[in-house]
């Protein structure tokens, strides 16, 4: 561990009562106090809403406090835009850092450097080569953006901002795509970093990793600082209990599977295949059932769900549900059927962010509906919609806000409603629980298990195996497009799908 982390040497930022009020009302920032010390990591963490996104964004100067200070290396700042920041020696990943998915990964990378290296290719591929090297990781410049997974964006956002060389790096959710791997590459690289003297603020709602990265922490909650602590001195359990406050906290899932009894084949893929991604693939899901596809990132697992869905063009092979075989690849068709996919990618995906929360988890089923029938309809949504936020812990100031106003999070849940609250048979989940809190990931796990238990079937894909050990009745491994393995869960482990995911 660096020596810095517990010395006595000034902090390099310094937030001090900070509020911030956003101009539809929304307090959500109520003086908050933290600093930050050079060559540390200082975990940033709370619940879905909580403030942290809104704090990232003020310290890295896009956004402006409502009132109090930053101070930067022992001055007071007043950055009013992201390159003042990012020329003072402080870069960021945001949330949902914007890439430009036409553009190369090395294009990415570089993008907006106003030095002569932006139009030196050869000495930025050998930079990025050299980092890469660093990082202990692979990728190939040459790509474009719209090419790679959830995750490989999200390792090029990353690569951007640790090629800054900045002092501080901040980072919003850095792993909620990222497979187990990358998971390893970007830790090892934050430790190395932080030993040569960089400092990070790291915004995860996995706790195991801000315990096992970090050497300080911040708890927020509703805009305040709640905790504010060495790592070493707090427990899980205290964490846990800091960030959804009076809210149950169920954070260890038993398995109800074994009182589940599955009815009639409700999804039956037949030979599905995709040249160069998948397949042949076949599986049937139950009426009842909650089938989990265990892989690595890039093994497949998302490339099926699509396909199941309609959302691949050149799939070949069979898809039904109940009585309906799936004719046309389309979406639609899939929709009609009583389908519903809940993608990885939300904020790309999921929703029209200047449309009202209501609207966005009615929308799938708009067509449905009669103009004439409209009015009616509407209040009947709004019902729904007041359900999804009473059931899922929505924090939104009501039902008609935009969804571009509500935290990441809280976003990533309207999407879920979306599909979970409609007339839908059977359910493929990417990623159900990415970027929600710990109090919101067991109300995921209840509603899963309640659909399964209203005769739904439900696919479920999760870079966390312990999520699937805990909602799922089987588990297929799937390893380079190939279902290689299936595991009833009570009959496997941790240790067996890890194993049996990455081949060894
Ligand atoms: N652009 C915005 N306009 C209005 N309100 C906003 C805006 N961005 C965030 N908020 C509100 O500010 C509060 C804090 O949101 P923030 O995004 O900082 O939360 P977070 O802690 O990052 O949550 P998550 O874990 O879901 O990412 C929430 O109530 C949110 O609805
Ligand atoms: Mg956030």
């Amino acid at each position: 561990m660096a020596e810095s982390s517990a010395g006595p040497r000034e902090p390099v930022l310094v937030v001090a009562d900070v509020h911030k009020i956003y101009s539809s009302g929304t307090h959500a920032l109520r003086g908050v106090s933290l600093a930050v010390r050079p060559g540390s990591v200082h975990g940033l963490i709370g619940a879905n809403g909580a403030g942290k996104s809104t704090l990232i964004r003020i310290m890295s100067g896009v956004e402006t406090a409502t009132s109090g200070t930053v101070s930067w290396q022992g001055e007071p700042v007043s950055w009013t835009t992201p390159s003042q920041a990012l020329a003072a020696g402080m870069a960021a990943v945001h949330q949902h850092t914007p890439l430009v998915s036409t553009l190369s990964v090395l294009d990415n990378i570089f993008l907006g450097r106003k030095d002569s290296m932006r139009w030196d290719v050869a000495r930025r591929e050998g930079e990025l080569r050299e980092l890469c090297e660093r990082m202990g990781y692979d990728i190939d410049p040459h790509q474009t953006i719209g090419e790679l997974s959830t995750g490989g964006k999200q390792m090029v956002a990353i690569l951007q901002a640790l090629a800054r060389d900045a002092k501080l790096v901040l980072l919003d959710e850095p792993t909620a795509a990222l497979s187990p791997h990358e998971r390893d590459v970007l830790f090892s690289s934050i430790r190395r970093l932080r030993d040569q003297g960089t400092t990070f603020v790291y915004v995860s709602h996995f706790l195991d990793e801000i315990l096992a990265l970090t050497d300080q922490l911040t708890v927020l909650r509703d805009g305040q600082v709640i905790v504010d602590a060495q790592t070493s001195g707090v427990t899980k359990q205290e964490l846990v209990t800091a960030i959804v406050g009076q809210r149950l906290a169920r954070v260890e899932q038993q398995n109800s599977a074994p009182d589940r009894s599955t009815g009639e084949p409700l999804l039956v893929v037949d030979g599905l295949s995709s040249p160069g991604r998948f397949g042949p693939i076949s599986l049937t899901v139950h009426a009842g059932e909650v089938v989990g596809l265990a892989g690595l990132l890039g093994s497949g697992r998302t490339e099926l769900l699509e396909a199941i869905y309609g959302a691949d063009r050149s799939a070949a092979g069979t898809v039904r549900v109940g009585e309906h075989r799936l004719r046309h690849r389309s979406p639609r068709a899939a929709v009609r059927a009583g389908l519903a996919l809940v993608p990885e990618d939300r904020a790309r995906q999921g929703l029209l962010r200047d449309w009202e929360a209501w609207r966005n988890i009615s929308l799938p089923y708009l067509s449905s509906m009669s103009r004439r029938r409209l009015l009616p309809e509407r209040r009947r949504e709004l019902q729904i919609t007041e359900q999804a936020i009473a059931e899922l812990n929505i924090k939104t100031p009501s039902p008609e806000a935009p969804v571009g106003e509500l935290s990441g999070g809280n976003a990533q849940k309207v999407v879920f409603a979306k599909w979970l609250y409609g007339p839908a048979r059977v359910f493929l989940l990417d990623e159900p629980s990415a970027g929600v809190d710990v109090g919101a990931k067991a109300d995921i796990i209840q509603l899963i298990r309640r659909l399964a238990r209203a005769g739904k079937g439900v696919v479920i894909v999760s870079s966390e195996f312990e999520e699937l050990l805990g909602v799922c009745d089987r588990i297929l491994v799937v390893r380079r497009g190939q279902i290689i393995s299936e595991r009833p869960v009570v009959d496997t482990d941790l240790h067996e799908l890890t194993a049996l995911a990455s081949g060894l």
